[in-house]
């Protein structure tokens, strides 16, 4: 049984570095043309902050985890810039309801304006800054710093009359029919505003990674190499690569991943980001152990019927699981029984464990994979500094460990010279950093 699934999601090194030509050409390619399998969208951030900047500034951030793996929530939040390299921010967080997620797209868009009216009252804010910075963290066409078009939705979300309109002036619209003064100058994806607030701090950060409901990467490239914007403009831009996109023929695609994405919200879509994300290793861990009770005996061959349900077993059993040290894997047992009435033997809880190894190993060393081919892509192999943030990297065990050890395997000693460090609310407190840096009054 074991040997098999090892078969199935181990991932070899030699695997590893054809998986990094192929994305290495994908953000080539991307970087040429529009519609590629790795967008590489231009982010319009020519300028990173110095981390001198003082000011006060209001940041909206949708799509991002809640601190419970899997959830989606949405932020309001007044961010102070004090200099050197110090960032502060009061904030409120609403949960996005499945309801809310399904509703035409102007209900959403006046529930986050009335979210906006009702922070301000709240926090007494005296004298309401007028800038806004908007983290949306999903794919945009984006065409200026203030201007994107939602591509396709993602995480749940299916409002109507959105995707291929200004996510802006949707915002926008929603603020002036709650009669608020309020001016959206910049528009920005959860990634590179990771790596504008790390930046602020530490002014070498040049990539930066989420690893959370979905993923995502954004780096600072040359303006020169962006050849689709047809620009004789030199410097560099941030590049918000939508790597989740990428679904090239190296990745290690097996039945339960192919099963997976069929029966998603978005098949065909997305594929390297299913095999790495929170919203999807849960799903993925349960479509193998429903095969395992169904073909192979696990559970005595009872699999309940809250286990056959859709995404019922989250990413965070999964952490919950390998966490588990103890030499009965007690805590194993009590999840297994408190979510699903599953009575499991030792034997049982074993393969439940190695399931997940297997597939938060799989992940880890995926991600590796395109840290390391966007190091060699920037050819900072000598020192970068990789700024990561997301609730999978957080929060499940192992995840950064493995992701270091695969970059080793993948770049020998000069993974070494990688510095990955944890950036926190990028999302949030990046879009502040980015509004006070494009602020037009
Ligand atoms: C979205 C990206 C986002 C990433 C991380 C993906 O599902 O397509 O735009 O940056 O999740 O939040």
């Amino acid at each position: 049984m074991s040997e098999n699934l090892n078969t199935l999601f181990h991932v070899p090194t030699s695997d590893l570095n054809l998986v990094m030509v192929e994305m290495g050409q994908a953000f080539r390619t991307g970087l040429n043309y529009d519609d590629q399998n790795i967008k590489m969208i231009p982010s319009y951030v020519k300028e990173l902050p110095t981390g001198h900047e003082v000011e006060k500034v209001l940041a909206l951030d949708l799509g991002n985890p809640s601190l419970i793996l899997g959830g989606t929530n949405f932020r309001v939040l007044l961010v102070s810039l004090e200099g050197e390299g110090k960032v502060s921010s009061r904030q409120a967080k609403f949960a996005v309801t499945e309801e809310q997620k399904k509703a035409n797209g102007t209900v959403l868009f006046d529930f986050f304006a009335a979210k906006v009216h009702q922070f301000i009252l709240a926090e007494n804010i005296g004298e309401i800054p007028h800038s806004l910075g908007f983290t949306f963290s999903f794919p945009v066409y984006q065409t200026a710093i203030d201007q994107g078009y939602l591509i396709h939705w993602a995480k749940g979300f299916e409002n109507e009359g959105v995707i291929n309109c200004d996510v802006v002036q949707l915002l926008q619209q929603a603020f002036i029919r709650k009669g608020l003064d309020i001016n959206i100058v910049a528009l920005l994806n959860d990634p590179v505003g990771t790596l504008t607030k790390h930046a602020y701090r530490n002014t070498k950060t040049s990539i930066a990674v989420i690893l959370g409901t979905g993923t995502n990467a954004a780096y600072v490239e040359e303006i020169s190499n962006i050849k689709k914007l047809k620009s004789n403009e030199s410097g560099h831009m941030i590049v918000n690569t939508e790597w989740g996109g990428f679904s090239g023929s190296s990745l290690p695609i097996n039945r339960f991943d192919i099963a997976l994405d069929r029966s998603s919200e978005n098949p065909g879509k997305q594929i390297y980001e299913k095999m790495i994300s929170g919203l999807y290793l849960g799903e993925l861990t349960r479509l193998v152990l429903v095969h395992l009770a169904d073909d192979r005996g696990l559970f005595h061959a009872q699999v309940p019927n809250s286990l056959r349900k859709a995404y019922s077993f989250q990413t965070a059993y999964m952490s919950q699981i390998e966490m588990d040290t103890s030499d009965l894997l007690l805590d194993v047992s009590v999840l297994l029984r408190q979510k699903y009435e599953i009575e499991s033997s030792f034997v049982d809880r074993q393969v439940v464990k190695y399931v997940c190894q297997l597939i938060g190993m799989r992940a880890a060393q995926l991600a590796a994979a395109g840290i390391a081919t966007l190091v060699r892509k920037i050819d900072q192999l000598d020192d970068s500094t990789v700024a990561v943030d997301g609730s999978l990297y957080a929060h499940y065990p192992g995840f950064e460990g493995r992701m270091r050890d695969t970059l080793f395997e993948l770049l020998g000693s000069d993974a070494g010279n990688i510095k990955i460090e944890h950036a926190t609310d990028g999302s949030g407190q990046g879009a502040g950093i980015l509004a006070a840096l494009h602020k037009t009054i």
